[in-house]
């Protein structure tokens, strides 16, 4: 499909995928690991031998990335962590990485663990020293996650992007490929939790890497360790996350209207401390976050509740629309109590992150005041 046309259009079409031996108006799922040959044992499609390297399916959901992202180059992993992971073991022994602290816990356990253990030299710096630490500090690859879970923080990935002569890698999860296209701001890779808001249904888990550089060393490195060691995302969930990406554009517009409607409304109770958005003008990112997102400000919040642990397990506990789990970015709505899951890593115990679904907002509003109360 044509570049120039917009996300609405590329999504729902699917970048333009049918299939054109049933006549389908939508692709067929191909769940074949192999491919035929004819009898001069030439291959019946050269592009298709086994389906580790080769897979329509795949292609399909790459393509429709591809374009969102405005990249050169998209690649499918089973989950975000395997496309964090795909990067990251492009790195030698001795390099330096910059990693922003902070952000989704996960992530921060898997690098520590993996620098120590090739003995990579790993500097964590948080948000607000993120930018001073790329000027003077000479790094193979910096990592940084904006909007970041569960803090919000929204870093300035332009200005990042000029202060090093690193490969700068942005995990744009909270954002989408819908309100922010990390590319046109210098990300050298741009990677996504794809499990969250871009397939946005809580039944696939993939993770995705785009590159406007596809022939730099790193990116080769990755599409050939991808192939070779097989962290390759099934044709299933691949089908699966091609029909749910017809609606990305639209799931993002209400979740970030919904959201939007939220964190005002709640930092105006009595009840509530403080609520994290880059969509409010009291957040510090505020700035930053309204050059860098377009049509609003994704679906991630967090609620700084008034009280102790109890309080805010009870809000949680009496929230009824809010399903109780971990995730974000689905079309229903869910609540965390991230203090239960990862306490030593200073996260408040009145926090309760948020994110905020499809669901009608006047139902969304009145459930949180219902808790609160
Ligand atoms: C910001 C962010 N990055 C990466 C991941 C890891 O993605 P996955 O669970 O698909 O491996 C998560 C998961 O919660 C996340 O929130």
């Amino acid at each position: 499909m044509d570049k120039s046309r917009k996300p609405a259009t590329i999504a729902a079409h699917a970048a333009g995928a049918t299939d054109l031996q049933s006549g389908g108006v939508v692709p067929a799922l191909q769940p074949s690991t192999t491919y035929l040959r004819d009898e001069d044992y030439a291959l019946v499609r050269p592009d298709n031998i086994y389906s580790r390297a080769d897979s329509d399916n795949l292609r399909q959901a790459e393509e429709v990335l591809r374009l969102l992202e405005g990249a050169e180059e998209t690649l499918l992993f089973p989950s975000g962590m395997a496309a964090i992971a795909a990067v990251f073991r492009t790195l030698s022994n001795g390099d330096t990485a910059i990693v922003q602290s902070g952000i989704y816990w996960g992530t921060t356990a898997w690098i520590r663990d993996f620098c120590a253990r090739r003995e990579i030299n790993l500097i964590e710096a948080d948000a607000d020293a993120l930018l001073a630490t790329c000027e003077t500090q000479h790094a193979s690859l910096v990592f940084i996650e904006t909007p970041s879970n569960p803090w919000l923080k929204t870093l300035d990935i332009r200005a990042i992007a000029d202060s090093t002569a690193a490969k700068l890698m942005v995990d744009a999860t909270a954002a989408t490929p819908i309100l922010t296209r990390g590319l046109d701001f210098g990300a050298d890779i741009v990677m996504h939790s794809a499990t969250k808001g871009i397939n946005g249904h809580s039944d696939v888990l993939a993770g995705v890497l785009s590159t406007c550089a596809r022939d730099a060393r790193i990116w080769e490195m990755i599409r050939a360790d991808r192939k070779m060691a097989g962290a390759i995302l099934g044709p299933f969930e691949a089908w699966l996350l091609t029909r749910a990406m017809r609606t990305l554009p639209l799931r993002v517009e209400r979740m970030s209207q919904n959201a939007q409607a939220l964190a005002e409304h709640l930092l105006a109770q009595d009840g509530v401390d403080d609520v994290f958005y880059p969509g409010l003008p009291s957040h510090p990112g505020f700035d930053v976050a309204s050059r860098q997102m377009q049509g609003g400000f994704g679906s991630l919040m967090s609620v700084i509740v008034k009280g102790r642990k109890q309080d805010a397990l009870r809000v949680v506990g009496k929230l009824q629309l809010f399903l109780r789990a971990t995730s974000l970015g689905g079309v229903e709505s869910l609540v965390e109590h991230r203090h239960t899951i990862e306490p030593h890593t200073g996260i408040p115990e009145n926090l309760i992150r948020v994110s905020v679904g499809i669901e009608d907002i006047g139902d969304l509003i009145a459930d949180w005041d219902q808790a609160l109360g």
